[in-house]
């Protein structure tokens, strides 16, 4: 009864939709029978007068004159409604039909209210948080006139000498398709016109992450098996989330720029996948593929529109090139009529021709940076760090505790919010300081010294200071710098270190090769553990750093990343206790450079690691794991997996069975636990990940409860692409692992007949 009752509920909700669809398209196709080519061109350009942070190198020129003459179909860089206002404006007072621009915007990981950098995010599991961030930014950024976010950024990356790894979910892509997921939802909600929602752009498409040697705009070559298996899920699980557009990416996908690749943008996105919604190029993309020697400017535009690409970011290629193209029939009309169609029906959804001022209100800027948002910023941020070590329960601190506040970082605001804050204002950011002067209500406690600077070489500051001064090279001499912190430290109870990268030393155009922390805070660091003292070392990244050497003489260690707007509060409410650390990694931390790629599901190899034996695949002078494997963070409580059960050993095709263990928390105090469900492959007609994350939950567990956790497992689970890229489950044995992390887990055997 409920299932018939659910399906004539289905056929209504696809007869409501089929009506809309047709509705619009209506609507669209009357509307470009008005249209000349050129304003059908028009349609398909998006530029930036570059009146916001740059982020790119080209910026557009003539933008108002091209706006009137309806050769515009979008605007990015352009923020406040203001500002947006006399954009539209234009269009709409000067041009022929009037068609209202769309602007984006790289909103990233919040809007004015900055939250943690996306890598900080998917440590925090917590999907219905991620969620929550993206509606939030969703509502600041349409209040400030913008209805389009470049945004999830979803390219599994397991080499962190690339700095784009800030900006993603991590090495996984189970995980990252969870987060995928939450991030189109949070962003578009349920009504795309909607005032408060905009529309996402799952990027970048595909497999970025990949890039070789970690060089950012790198080549990526990998094969389909690995492809489909390790690194197309997360852009997968956006289309099939209701993404709206899709940013195609800057590398070469099997000797294809992904800017001219009829295999991704139509075979596999529009066709398999059935993506309905907009392609967009990045930023000069199309123009790039001149330089990945594919032909002229013209050649490589007519490729991209063919290949599937509707909207040319910057480069301009297509207002350019495209009518002659099309006079030399080097492209279709039907090419530029389904790019221009796929840029009018974004904006239909948008309900921007029912009002083309919808997003435009001046009186919702009291929405932006609201101290409800600023409360949720600080406990995302909270929750996104990971606690790699804590030795003798130095943490929590007590508030009676003398502390030596140290750092370059420890009393600053210019790097708290990370790469990629395109709206956020540095100085609104609380520094690490001023959040344990709240948190301890005076400062009695608490002295400061700077003790180093972010680094010594000029040249790596002078890199790192592109948008804003971001590393301060102190006037003193490094000795004296250091001499006044181990004065403090001395008389200190314990020493808090905050050191790490500067915002900009990581994200776009910033891959390093010596992923370490810069010389001048490792020399810090060995002199503070000297003293003797407890040494808490908190540390910022962009990026999972090589720790070997620097933090052993540590105490305890807490990841922060770039925490957002309210990283100073939430450090302090971690360091003090007020919040039980709960993060874990969304990606693995290398033992060295010379290990990477290390991620927790490599493949066994015919050799697996055999310490006894010398022709088994394995270094002579480095483990092959890594420093901190994935899924791994520690909390001020303790917590046991204990009873792990399968309720039945066989599963039939079709069938399902579940996996249940009791977590306790065995500690003092309360805290949040993920519990991570992982499954091994023990044969296949291909080779299998060593295991794979295909479930978590996470749960809070007062101290001393206990909890049964259950997971369901079907077949669909255990499915991959196969060697003919079918999504098969094949019969055999496979291993059920329930734990903390990827390393420590126990596991049950389970039959697939
Ligand atoms: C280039 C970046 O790759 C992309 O992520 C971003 O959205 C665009 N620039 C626009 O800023």
């Amino acid at each position: 009864m409920k299932k018939q009752l659910l399906s004539i509920m289905m056929v209504m909700v696809a007869g409501i939709s089929f009506a809309q669809d047709a509705k619009m398209n209506a609507f669209i196709t009357t509307l470009m029978s008005k249209m000349t080519l050129e304003e059908k061109i028009g349609q398909l350009n998006l530029i930036t007068p570059g009146w916001g942070i740059p982020t790119g190198s080209v910026v557009s020129t003539d933008v108002e004159g091209k706006i009137k003459s309806g050769k515009v179909g979008g605007l990015f860089g352009v923020i406040g409604a203001d500002k947006v206002k006399q954009a539209q404006d234009l269009v709409m007072t000067h041009s022929r039909l009037k068609i209202p621009l769309m602007f984006g915007s790289d909103v990233i990981h919040g809007h004015k209210t900055t939250f943690p950098i996306p890598l900080g995010i998917s440590c925090s599991w917590d999907t219905a948080l991620i969620r929550q961030s993206a509606v939030l930014a969703a509502k600041e950024a349409t209040a400030d006139g913008l209805n389009w976010a470049f945004s999830p950024m979803v390219d599994i990356a397991r080499d962190p000498r690339w700095g784009r790894v800030a900006e993603g979910s991590g090495e996984d892509p189970f995980l990252g398709s969870q987060i995928a997921r939450a991030m189109v939802l949070g962003y578009q909600g349920n009504d795309l016109a909607s005032q408060y929602t905009l529309l996402a752009c799952v990027k970048h498409f595909a497999l970025y992450g990949a890039s070789e040697g970690g060089r950012d705009y790198n080549s990526v070559d990998m094969s389909r098996n690995k492809m489909y298996n390790e690194y197309l899920a997360p852009y997968k699980a956006a289309v099939d989330a209701g993404v709206a557009t899709v940013m195609s990416s800057f590398n070469d996908v099997e000797g294809v720029p992904a800017s001219g690749s009829k295999w991704l943008l139509t075979d596999l996105l529009r066709k398999d996948w059935k993506f309905k919604g907009m392609i967009v190029s990045d930023y000069t993309s199309i123009n790039e593929m001149s330089n990945h020697r594919l032909g002229d400017l013209q050649a490589v535009s007519a490729q991209a529109i063919k290949a599937g690409l509707d909207m040319d970011m910057v480069g301009e290629g297509y207002l350019s090139t495209l009518k002659k193209s099309l006079q030399e029939k080097k492209v279709a009309m039907a090419d530029i009529d389904r790019a221009c169609r796929m840029v009018l029906e974004a904006k239909y959804k948008l309900g921007l021709f029912t009002d083309p001022y919808r997003y435009i209100n001046p009186a919702r800027s009291t929405e932006i940076l609201t101290a409800d948002n600023r409360a949720f910023a600080r406990k995302i941020a909270s929750e996104s760090f990971v606690l790699l070590r804590n030795e003798r329960n130095t943490l929590p601190l007590k508030p009676a505790q003398r502390v030596a506040l140290i750092g370059p970082l420890a009393n600053d605001k210019s790097n708290m919010l990370g790469t990629w804050a395109v709206s956020g204002d540095p100085q609104m950011s609380v520094p690490v300081m001023t959040g344990m002067q709240t948190q301890t209500a005076k400062m009695v406690n608490l002295s400061f010294a700077k003790g180093a600077n972010i680094t010594d070489d000029t040249l790596l500051a002078q890199k790192a200071n592109v948008f804003g001064l971001r590393v301060d090279i102190d006037k003193r001499t490094p000795e004296a710098m250091l001499e006044e912190a181990l004065a403090i430290a001395r008389s200190s109870d314990v020493v808090v270190a905050v050191v790490g990268e500067a915002s900009e030393m990581s994200g776009e155009a910033a891959s390093r090769g010596y992923i370490t922390l810069p010389a001048s805070q490792q020399r810090l660091l060995q002199a503070l553990y000297k003293t003797g003292k407890p040494v808490v070392v908190v540390l910022l990244s962009g990026r999972p750093l090589v720790l070997t050497g620097a933090i052993e003489g540590a105490a305890s260690v807490l990841q922060v990343w770039h925490a957002g707007i309210e990283a100073g509060n939430a450090i302090a409410d971690v360091l003090y206790g007020v919040v039980n650390p709960s993060g874990k990694l969304s990606m693995s931390f290398p033992y060295a450079v010379g290990q990477i790629p290390v991620y927790y599901a490599q493949k066994t190899t015919g050799r697996p690691q055999d310490p006894g034996n010398k022709f088994s695949s394995k270094y002579l002078d480095m483990p092959n794991e890594p420093l901190f494997p994935f899924g791994y963070g520690l909390s001020y409580t303790r917590f046991e997996y204990s009873d792990l059960q399968l309720s039945a050993d066989k599963l039939n095709p079709g069938g399902s069975i579940t996996a249940t263990v009791t977590v306790t928390n065995k500690g003092s105090v309360d805290g949040a636990e993920v519990v991570q469900l992982y499954i091994e492959d023990e044969v296949r007609t291909i080779t299998p990940p060593a295991k794979e994350l295909k479930g978590f939950r996470k749960l809070m567990l007062k101290a001393g409860e206990s909890s049964r956790v259950e997971f369901r497992i079907d077949t669909e689970l255990l499915k991959f692409w196969n060697a003919n890229l079918k999504w098969v489950a094949e019969p055999g044995l496979f291993k059920v692992h329930v734990g903390s992390n990827s390393r420590d887990t126990q596991f049950k055997a389970l039959a697939l007949n």
